[in-house]
């Protein structure tokens, strides 16, 4: 990713007050980016973007993807260059409790976004962030490429699926000059998640308040990724996207490589935190094992995940410390996400030098 890229360069981000919405303003902010966010609630209390003091340096409009007038007036007035939408219901848990709203969300707001793009903006560069889960998963040990077909057992994957399709039809109907992509990648972690039904923020229950947690599908395997190679992936993708539309519309997979359970996991944190926690049963569906070839992004992205299992891991296990030990001394955890996204910018520079 060539940084001055996105100096003033006008970016919409859908979905910009929640976990990995909150790191990519940060770095744009960083970049010298002209911003507006564009999210309804913020998806849990605390949320990260609530600490970075970003309000006033970037527009701010609260509005609802599920409304195409919200949408299209946050384009209209605000002419994006970029737009990187994340705005979704994704928790796939939640989507078995409420799929009408899952599909609301997931489809008919990419739909919107879409097609605010289509009628009012002059977008050249658009990154739809859908998932690892979009694949039709018929259980082989190889990893997806992104030719494979698409189809999902659960709600929240098909909702995913589903906008992947608008976005393709999207690209070959109508946005022929904008470079139209989807980024999908799988499980992420990092500070500032404190999503439910997630294993991360359960982990972070149980240092914080000493509470034994439930584990389900201990045995599933994930292909973990620390939220700064991931956002690394989408920057790039749109960056590409921009300059050359023709070669890189279509979809991406971005994946570390890393292939370790849900219990892997757990205990890895276990080496940081006291961490309490039992084998619940599942009650449903979740695939037991999805692996993803990101073979493209590495050849024509050059891109590649710098951190590895332990160190994701550790860093997050720091942020969440740091968060937890210092808000009583009212030291802003601003200031080390600052730390932790500008310590990785500086190992991306020395690695693409
Ligand atoms: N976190 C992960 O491990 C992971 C893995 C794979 C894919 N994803 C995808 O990445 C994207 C971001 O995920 P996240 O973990 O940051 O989620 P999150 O829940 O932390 O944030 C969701 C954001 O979407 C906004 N939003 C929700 N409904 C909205 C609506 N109707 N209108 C406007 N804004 C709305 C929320 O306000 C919030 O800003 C999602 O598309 C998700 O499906 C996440």
């Amino acid at each position: 990713m060539k940084e001055s890229f996105f100096k003033n360069k006008r970016v919409l981000i859908t979905g910009h007050t929640g976990f990995k919405g909150s790191w990519l303003t940060l770095w744009l902010d960083q970049l010298g980016a002209d911003i507006t966010g564009f999210s309804l609630n913020p998806p849990s209390n605390p949320y990260h973007y609530k600490f970075l003091e970003l309000e006033n340096k970037i527009a701010d409009v609260h509005g609802d993807i599920r409304k195409a007038e919200d949408v299209a007036k946050a384009v209209r007035d605000y002419e994006p260059q970029m737009i990187f939408h994340l705005a979704a219901h994704p928790i796939l848990l939640s989507s078995y409790s409420d799929p009408v709203d899952t599909y609301m969300t997931n489809t008919i707001g990419s739909l919107n976004v879409l097609e605010a793009a289509r009628k009012f903006g002059n977008v050249r560069s658009f990154v739809n962030v859908t998932t690892d889960k979009v694949y039709a998963n018929i259980g082989k040990m190889d990893a997806y490429k992104e030719g494979e077909p698409l189809g999902s057992n659960d709600p929240y994957s098909s909702s995913k699926a589903c906008s992947e399709l608008i976005t393709q039809t999207y690209r070959q109907s109508f946005l022929s000059d904008t470079g139209v992509t989807t980024a999908r990648a799988g499980n992420v972690m990092g500070g500032g998640d404190w999503g439910k039904y997630r294993v991360i923020p359960d982990l972070v229950q149980s240092y914080v308040h000493k509470k034994e947690i439930e584990i389900r599908h201990p045995d599933a395997i994930r292909p973990w990724t620390h939220v700064f190679d991931i956002l690394n992936g989408y920057l790039t993708l749109g960056e590409m996207a921009y300059e050359r539309p023709k070669e890189y519309s279509g979809p991406w997979n971005f994946a570390s490589g890393v292939v370790k359970t849900v219990e892997d996991l757990v205990k890895e944190f276990s080496n940081h935190w006291s961490i309490r926690y039992r084998i619940g049963k599942a009650k449903l569906h979740e695939d037991k094992l999805l692996l993803l070839n990101s073979d493209k992004s590495r050849k024509r992205l050059k891109w590649k995940p710098l951190l590895d299992f332990e160190t994701s891991v550790k860093m997050t296990v720091d942020w969440y410390a740091y968060f937890y030990n210092n808000t009583r001394d009212k030291k802003p955890i601003s200031r080390y996400s600052l730390l932790q996204l500008n310590n990785f910018r500086n190992n991306l520079r020395k690695n693409s030098a």
